[in-house]
């Protein structure tokens, strides 16, 4: 039987309530112990339905662990936890004069939308109004850094120096690229995740060995974004995070432009926003009719397109001529898969339903695809996107992701960014004036 509305909401706000350490939500109990930071943004947008005070402390308690440069790490590692690996020792980001010990990449930067959301939807105007006004330095500062360090040549898509800075740790995207990383030194080490998690729903080995080598490259370059820049055997520029970032600086700007009207912080934001919007069109794959990841050291493009590729609309870009052939390639996809949006190509050899980024269906990727094809008026598909997750979560409850094909549940349980997706885009007890698609 479906459970209530009242029994989802209430299910979903105890997720949050339970995994918060004070001030701040881990993802979930036992594999992922610490503050990560795109998680923490979709949990505030979660929190900001029942607790708006709370909301702000998430995402106030990610920005007080920026780093001087402006970076915003993926993890914030408030103490260590011998449950988890790579821990703070592995990083090594100690000797770096931070607020607190942290990894030393990013993860996408999806803050300023969710901010821009949140202001509009307060019930504390007030409150929100200062609070996004308090954020905004941050988040500009933040912007700027994904910019010069991972696109110091302008090209206007910025690039991955790890496949965990694209917070779609094992898509089949970083095989090729990730060739190029000589694991030989990388020496003994115990994975956590696996003694959590069902191997097979994990990155494989070789995937972890290419993990570790670009963290021990990025200490030995003491996280310097220009070292990392010249030298990263890894370098692969993201449709994800292209997009996210082009539509977060969209959202910084609007903010902007309304609370501090001129600003310094708006010519930047509008700078960067062109620089994005004329280098989206790199990352068209015209052979495969799809935006598709692209490895800056060789040219390469990905195997095939991934949920991200429809991202475009998010982000407000691609020619009419792009747009159709997205549609029409997510229409095929609907039809091979029951749940919307597969995170991989369920058309490629490549798919595979339960390994994580290599073929399931994520609740906060449809959020902002949805999100995205609801605004562009692509509202057939933004409804079967939004039912297939309301679907998932009823049936199965609110896993870290589900299977494509057959809406199993996978990876971990009591997932916070699930749970928050559920209270801030698809519970039928949202307001009308939150609905955002
Ligand atoms: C995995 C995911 C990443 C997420 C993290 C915590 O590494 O790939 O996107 O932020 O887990 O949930």
């Amino acid at each position: 039987m479906t459970p209530t509305v009242e029994r989802m909401d209430e299910q979903a706000r105890a997720i949050l309530r339970q995994n918060d350490r004070g001030g701040y939500t881990i993802p979930t109990a036992g594999l992922y112990p610490y503050q990560w930071n795109w998680d923490s943004v979709f949990v505030a947008l979660g929190f900001m339905e029942f607790d708006e005070p709370r909301a702000w402390a998430e995402l106030e308690t990610l920005f007080d662990a920026q780093w001087p440069n402006g970076m915003v790490p993926h993890i914030v590692f408030r103490h260590d936890d011998p449950d988890y690996f790579p821990g703070p020792s592995v990083w090594g980001t100690d000797g770096l004069d931070l607020p607190m010990p942290t990894s030393g990449i990013s993860q996408p930067p999806v803050a300023a939308t969710a901010i821009h959301w949140m202001v509009d939807a307060a019930r504390d105007k007030q409150a929100a109004l200062s609070k996004a006004r308090a954020l905004l330095p941050k988040l500009n500062a933040w912007h700027q850094w994904w910019v010069d360090a991972r696109d110091p040549d302008g090209l206007g898509v910025v690039a991955m120096s790890h496949p965990w800075e694209s917070g779609r740790d094992n898509l089949p995207d970083w095989d090729a690229p990730g060739d190029a990383i000589d694991v030989r030194a990388i020496g003994d080490y115990t994975r956590r995740d696996t003694s959590h998690i069902d191997t097979a729903m994990r990155p494989k080995k070789k995937d972890y060995d290419r993990y570790l080598a670009l963290v021990q490259f990025g200490k030995s370059k003491n996280w310097d974004p220009a070292a990392i820049a010249a030298d990263s055997p890894f370098w692969v520029a993201d449709v994800g995070v292209s997009a996210i970032l082009l539509r977060a600086d969209r959202d910084l700007l609007a903010l902007a432009e309304r609370l501090i009207p001129g600003d310094t912080m708006i010519s930047q934001a509008r700078a960067r926003i062109a620089r994005l919007e004329a280098g989206f069109d790199r990352l068209w794959d015209s052979r495969q009719g799809a935006f598709c990841n692209k490895d800056l050291r060789t040219g390469a493009f990905a195997p095939a397109a991934t949920a991200a590729t429809l991202l475009c609309f998010y982000a407000g870009v691609g020619t009419p001529v792009q747009r159709t052939r997205v549609i029409e390639m997510a229409t095929g996809w609907a039809e091979k898969v029951r749940y919307m949006c597969p995170s991989f190509d369920p058309t490629s050899g490549l798919f595979d339903p339960l390994r994580y980024w290599r073929g399931p269906t994520w609740a906060i990727f449809n959020f902002m695809i949805g999100v995205g094809l609801w605004e562009a008026g692509e509202t057939g598909l933004a409804d079967r996107v939004k039912r297939d997750t309301k679907a998932l979560m009823e049936a199965n409850g609110f896993a870290e992701y589900y299977s494509a094909v057959d809406g199993t549940s996978a990876g971990g349980d009591a997932f916070s960014w699930t749970a928050a997706v559920w209270l801030s885009w698809i519970s039928p007890s949202l307001k009308e004036h939150k609905k955002t698609g």
